[in-house]
């Protein structure tokens, strides 16, 4: 067997991907695995079709990668990969869609608006400032719906402050999703299913020095204070575990996934966002919930290599 690992690829959190792969690549052969290290290009397929009995981690983030495109076409060619189907990918990397999923399955979920560019062009910006706060009230955060490590999300405290956050979100899709701002601990709850059914791992509280877990923030070594377990109540810390696990299981996902959550001052906790392909640079999240579950990087990933290919 060979494990392939692909980082790289073209989207904007392409450095990110190049860490965490690098990371995982590594954790595998330290198990003691094959590792094959590619990025995303022309001879892919090629690559992964010339490989005898490949099991591939797919380590991209952002578009073309965690937005279901590179599963999908894994599943066409037949081979087993680590981490969640195309489908589910697809329909969790948009924050408009997999927020009304999860909604659906009755979990909390901030009120949000699916805003496209053409919409911002057609109505213009007044009009939407008004009718925005109206529905949504300030502050708001405004966020790109296909991308990630926060780029091109704003914190919008009043109405002359919208047009040009949309503007920011737009640089990075043609849809932008305007939000409630939710007030509290942002903490990220690691979903891990080696088999045995999906458990949430120890939430990690992020504590960013500036206050903001903005692309800075999350990349610079120092930047954030993480605590794990998050410092809040047990039956809080149980909570945020099951909604986590919920909201894998109504998204679709399978063997690992990340869900963050904003805990209210009331104690309880809100979904805002999944992710299929978590981060796992030496900064990243998982990783801690790894830690603090006394998991190795490397058992997890020898693991999850085992059950996708079956
Ligand atoms: N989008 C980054 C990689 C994360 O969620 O960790
Ligand atoms: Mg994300």
């Amino acid at each position: 067997m060979t494990v392939i690992v692909i980082a790289g690829g073209l989207s904007h959190e392409r450095d990110v991907s190049l860490r965490s792969g690098r990371r995982v690549a590594q954790a595998l052969r330290d198990a003691g695995l094959d590792v094959l290290e590619t990025d995303v290009n022309a001879d892919l397929v090629g690559l992964i079709r010339s490989t005898d009995d490949a099991v591939v981690v797919p380590m991209l983030h952002g578009g073309l990668g965690e937005d279901g495109a590179l599963r999908e076409v894994l599943e066409i060619l037949g081979v087993p990969f680590v981490g969640p189907t195309g489908a589910s990918s697809r329909l969790t990397f948009d924050k408009a869609i997999a927020t009304s999923v999860v909604r659906g399955a009755g979990l909390a979920t901030p009120r949000q608006i699916a805003l496209p560019h053409d919409i911002f062009r057609e109505l213009g910006a007044p009009a939407l400032m008004e009718g925005i706060g109206a529905q949504l009230g300030y502050p708001l955060v405004v966020k790109p719906t296909r991308s990630g490590s926060a780029l091109g999300v704003t914190k919008v405290d009043s109405p002359a402050a919208l047009p040009s956050a949309l503007v920011a979100a737009y640089a990075y899709g043609t849809v932008a999703v305007v939000e409630q701002y939710l007030s509290g601990v942002e903490i990220a709850v690691t979903v891990l299913d080696l088999g045995d059914g999906a458990t949430a791992l120890p939430p990690v509280e992020i504590r960013p020095e500036s206050g903001v877990y903005n692309y800075e923030s999350r990349y610079t070594a120092g930047a954030t204070r993480f605590v794990t377990p998050a410092e809040l109540p047990d039956d809080v810390l149980a909570a945020a575990g099951e909604l986590a696990v919920a909201a894998h299981r109504a998204l679709g996902l399978r063997h690992l996934s990340r869900v963050d959550m904003i805990v209210e001052p009331d104690g309880r906790p809100v979904f805002f966002e999944g992710n299929v392909a978590p981060g796992m640079t030496e900064t990243s999240l998982a990783p801690l919930a790894f830690e603090a579950a006394g998991l190795e990087l490397s058992d997890v990933f020898a693991r999850l290599v085992d059950l996708a290919r079956g």
